[in-house]
């Protein structure tokens, strides 16, 4: 061990050294950094054994480490499950795959927000302030929970189903090269092919609740993209008419939350506004019986 005489208390816990004082101390750069960076995680986790069990809140003090992020975060957790009390406990169960935030299986509530927990880098959603930071971790409250921070994600992919979110190009004959698609085409598919089903927008959106069953912006970006595809085309009209219903387009009260939730910055407002028009022309026309 070594003292950092030359550490304030206006210096400690930032990266700001005066390199005179670190070599007197015979520290180096690097391991005064560590040290100034040194620091508890304070973390707050909202757990539940199982699907039918009540939830409670667990804390846990991890040492902080620079550039760690959420998922680092629980993985000390789980080598060492020893909660503030000092109790052995279960270790905390959460979902991950990718950790790029392109599966979008790690989505969670971090401090009351909807994010990715593999991309919620600690300096950015709790950073150090005196060297200690609190984190609160809870499963997204829309879906229900399986354990701890796992959610079961189920109806987006029942969503998506709804909405016939694919383009029925498979058979068992050869089908053809498919119809050109303009370079402008594929930007704006691009947009909302990015989609992860991560469910952050169903999480942030007012109008999905307990007394709804309102499909979610998701599905209807995936609307917007499967309609304006040269193929995908063929089957609009049964799209817009599964989003014509009362938990369809018309349960969007325009909060516009779901675009600032986003991870994939998808447009679902732009989506959402064009499906409007949509629906209404199809409407129309199915009542002239067109
Ligand atoms: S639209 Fe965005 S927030 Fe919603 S599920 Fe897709 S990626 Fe996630
Ligand atoms: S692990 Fe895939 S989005 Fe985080």
């Amino acid at each position: 061990m070594f003292a950092l005489p030359m550490l304030t208390s206006a210096t400690a816990g930032t990266t700001e050294f005066k390199e005179a004082e670190i070599s007197a101390s015979g520290v180096s750069p690097k391991q005064a950094q560590s040290l100034a960076e040194s620091g508890t995680i304070f973390v707050t986790v909202k757990r539940q054994a199982g699907p039918e069990a009540e939830s409670y809140e667990e804390v846990f003090e991890v040492p902080y480490r620079p550039r760690m992020n959420v998922i680092s975060v629980l993985m000390e957790i789980q080598r060492n499950p020893i909660n503030q009390k000092g109790e052995k406990v279960a270790p905390v169960a959460w979902e991950q795959a990718c950790l790029e935030e392109v599966c979008g299986s790690c989505t969670m509530r971090i401090n009351g927000k909807v994010r990715q927990s593999c991309s919620g880098l600690i300096d950015r959603v709790a950073p150090l302030v005196n060297g200690s930071s609190r984190l609160r971790l809870e499963p997204m409250s829309k879906f229900p929970v399986v354990r701890d921070l796992c959610v079961d994600r189920s109806r987006m992919f029942e969503n998506l189903q709804k909405i016939q979110g694919w383009i029925p190009i498979d058979g068992t004959y050869d089908l053809g090269p498919g119809p050109r698609m303009s370079q402008k085409q594929q930007e704006l598919a691009y947009d909302f092919a990015r989609c992860m089903s991560c469910g952050s927008c169903l999480e942030a959106c007012p109008q999905v609740n307990e007394h709804s069953n309102f499909i979610g912006p998701a599905a209807l970006g995936q609307v917007r993209l499967f309609n304006s595809h040269p193929t995908g085309k063929l089957n609009a009209d049964e799209r817009l008419e599964a989003i014509t219903g009362n938990d369809g387009i018309a349960s969007c009260g325009n909060a516009q939350n779901c675009v600032q939730v986003c991870p994939k910055e998808i447009p679902l407002t732009r989506a959402i506004a064009e499906l409007h028009r949509d629906t209404t022309v199809y409407r129309v026309k199915k009542w002239l019986g067109m």
